[in-house]
């Protein structure tokens, strides 16, 4: 994982030109849209961000801390991505579509990251010090997801578009929805059915009343039989996943409409 800051001085020493040529091509890899190395370095204003945020990010390890923020906003004016110039940002990250992106001054990035328009990474306002996340290698977050606090997020992790991150996320997991949850763990499905796992409102109500229907099936004794907890639902999920699927190969066959 590129966040060590001795990994960071290397980079330092990398050629500028070099570290061009990869940002433009890991564009080419990542989104379909770019035809050629030409258009990305012209129409891409998320690397022009990272490009910038590179100058005024050395301006602010040499102490130039007023020009190093005044670069960055002339930055933020031109492509609508606030980087601090404090963030640690590794190799090839790549911001599709830009505007709204904010990156705070403790935030760390590692290499390969990719993330959408609106992505916030940022404080919770109520710490100091190391106060913004950590994005390991690979991950990729979705268009106007917020993570805040001193968070990690594991490598090759996704967050889901709109999601509120406000905890760790391990390794090669992707995560949802207010607050984030998990969906999938190592390629394979997570269903959450423990209402503990879902910090809200709603799900304290599921808690409480879950703990309510407990206590009467014990009041009736052998009479109610306890069904396996999600099981309906659980079915209907996997037959509307298998109806998708089924609508899908039938579309590419040519035959839908
Ligand atoms: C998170 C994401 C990467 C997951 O993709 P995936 O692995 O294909 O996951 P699935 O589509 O199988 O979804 C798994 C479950 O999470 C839910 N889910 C997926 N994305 C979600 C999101 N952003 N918010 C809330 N729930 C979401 C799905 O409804 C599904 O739930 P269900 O099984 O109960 O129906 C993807 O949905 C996403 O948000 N991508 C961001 C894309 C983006 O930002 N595009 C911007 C282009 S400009």
């Amino acid at each position: 994982m590129l966040v060590a800051r001795t990994e960071f001085k290397e980079l330092a020493t990398m050629s500028m030109f070099v570290r061009i040529r990869e940002d433009i091509n890991s564009v080419l890899e990542r989104d379909p849209a770019a035809r050629s190395r030409l258009e990305v370095l012209l129409c891409y204003p998320g690397l022009w961000a990272v490009w910038i945020h590179r100058v005024s990010n050395k301006l602010w390890r040499a102490r130039l801390r007023l020009l190093a923020r005044l670069l960055s906003q002339v930055g933020r004016f031109f492509t609508g991505v606030d980087i601090h110039p404090g963030a640690l940002i590794g190799r090839r990250l790549f911001i599709d579509h830009a505007t709204g992106v904010v990156i705070g001054e403790t935030a760390i990035v590692g290499s390969d990251v990719t993330m959408y328009q609106g992505v916030t990474l940022g404080g919770t306002g109520k710490g100091h010090g190391k106060r913004h996340p950590t994005l390991c290698d690979g991950v990729f977050v979705g268009n106007n997801a917020n993570l805040l606090g001193n968070i990690t997020i594991g490598e090759n992790s996704r967050v889901g578009a709109g999601s509120v991150v406000l905890a760790d996320v391990p390794p090669n997991s992707t995560v949802v929805g207010v607050p984030a949850h998990i969906v999938y763990r190592n390629g394979e499905r997570v269903l959450i059915t423990d209402p503990h796992d879902v910090k809200d409102p709603l799900s304290d109500a599921l808690i409480a009343l879950s703990g309510r229907v407990e206590e009467l099936e014990k009041q009736l004794g052998g009479a109610a039989k306890a069904a396996e907890p999600f099981s309906t639902e659980e079915a209907e999920r996997t037959a509307y996943h298998e109806e998708l699927e089924r609508l899908r190969q039938y579309v590419s066959m040519g035959e839908g409409i």
